[in-house]
């Protein structure tokens, strides 16, 4: 027994020595340590040893089982290394190869228009107020004293929801909303969407607008006139020039449609302006003593000012964007640009 084990340990040691892989060594531990391993099916033939043989052999057996098992240990740790290093050595991140660029959104150059819009009124005391987009027609139309007949109440041009209730087709409508809430003074814009039955290379059936109301004591047309005149020139640069052509709207009283000098020709007439040196920008006017009536607020005591600009107008003159349509189409060549 003495030489068998002797046998076993040097077999044991020998194939240990060959073995690469933990899986071969987990195969060679249950040939050896197994139940019906070597090691055990020796020790099973203790019972036909001699009392005096026994002691002696049993200590040599447990002598080679701990060389034995201090081996595997040995060996076992050195293929777990191994494997973590080829592990490493497979997960390795190159840290000298060129990053890639995450690509970063930007603002959709209307949302910039507006912003820079409401920065320019913000630094002359305006704040900003906003309405619903789904507006009942007396908001719309009634209270800003259009009355029934008047053709911008036609299907033709307005998205009724219900015969009472539609898509509010300016946001003046606002006007009157803020002045129910609110006392004199005030003093506002209201950036928002606006819809209207209008397709073509300057018109989208939704498109956004910014309104602009003053009411105070003494207001003037003139204060009108300064404030558009320093918006125009903060918004399109200083030699912007600027015209106000008599118009009408139901709600101011007297109107105007208001033109700055045409940023590509300067004024001397170009295909942008049609030949005209002119851009029109936006309506603007008295706020019509009706409207405040209609607001609970006294024509006497007060007078003030209104504007509306459409603001893809705006944009499509900062930008020079021939076809305003080319701002809902998601074009991301297009969109990069600003
Ligand atoms: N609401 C008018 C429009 O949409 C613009 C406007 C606003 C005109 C305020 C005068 C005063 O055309």
């Amino acid at each position: 027994m003495r030489e068998e084990l002797k046998r076993i340990e040097a077999d044991a040691l020998a194939e240990l020595s060959a073995v690469t892989n933990s899986a071969d060594l987990e195969e060679l531990r249950i040939k050896f340590f197994g139940r019906k391993g070597l090691l055990s099916t020796v020790m099973r033939g203790m019972g036909t040893l001699t009392d005096a043989e026994r002691p002696v052999i049993g200590k040599l057996a447990n002598e080679v089982r701990q060389h034995l098992t201090n081996a595997f240990e040995e060996v076992g740790e050195r293929l777990n290394r191994q494997d973590r290093e080829k592990q490493l050595a497979a997960e390795a991140i190159d840290i000298t190869l060129p990053g890639r660029r995450p690509q970063l959104g930007k603002k959709h150059p209307i949302t910039q228009t507006i912003d820079h819009i409401q920065q320019i009124f913000g630094g002359m005391g305006f704040q900003v107020a906003d309405g619903p987009e789904i507006e009942h027609e007396y908001y719309n139309f009634d209270a800003l004293n259009t009355p029934v007949d008047h053709p911008a109440r036609d299907l033709q041009d307005t998205l009724y929801i219900t015969d009472e209730v539609l898509l509010r087709t300016h946001t003046s409508p606002v006007q009157v909303r803020f002045m129910e809430k609110h006392k004199p003074p005030i003093r506002i814009i209201v950036p928002g969407k606006a819809y209207r039955l209008d397709y073509d290379v300057s018109h989208t059936p939704t498109f956004h607008q910014v309104e602009g109301l003053l009411v105070d004591q003494h207001v003037t047309f003139s204060e009108l006139k300064g404030v558009l005149q320093s918006f125009a020139r903060q918004m399109f640069g200083d030699q912007t020039a600027m015209r106000f052509r008599p118009h009408f709207f139901p709600f101011t009283e007297p109107s105007a449609e208001v033109d700055i000098s045409c940023t590509v020709c300067s004024g001397k007439g170009c295909r942008t302006c049609s030949g005209t040196g002119w851009l029109e920008i936006l309506g603007a006017g008295a706020v019509d003593p009706n409207v405040f009536e209609y607001a609970n607020y006294s024509p006497n005591e007060v007078t003030g000012f209104a504007f509306g600009m459409g603001v893809e107008r705006i944009a499509s003159i900062s930008y020079g964007i021939p076809d305003i349509r080319a701002l809902y189409e998601n074009d991301l060549r297009f969109l990069r640009q600003f």
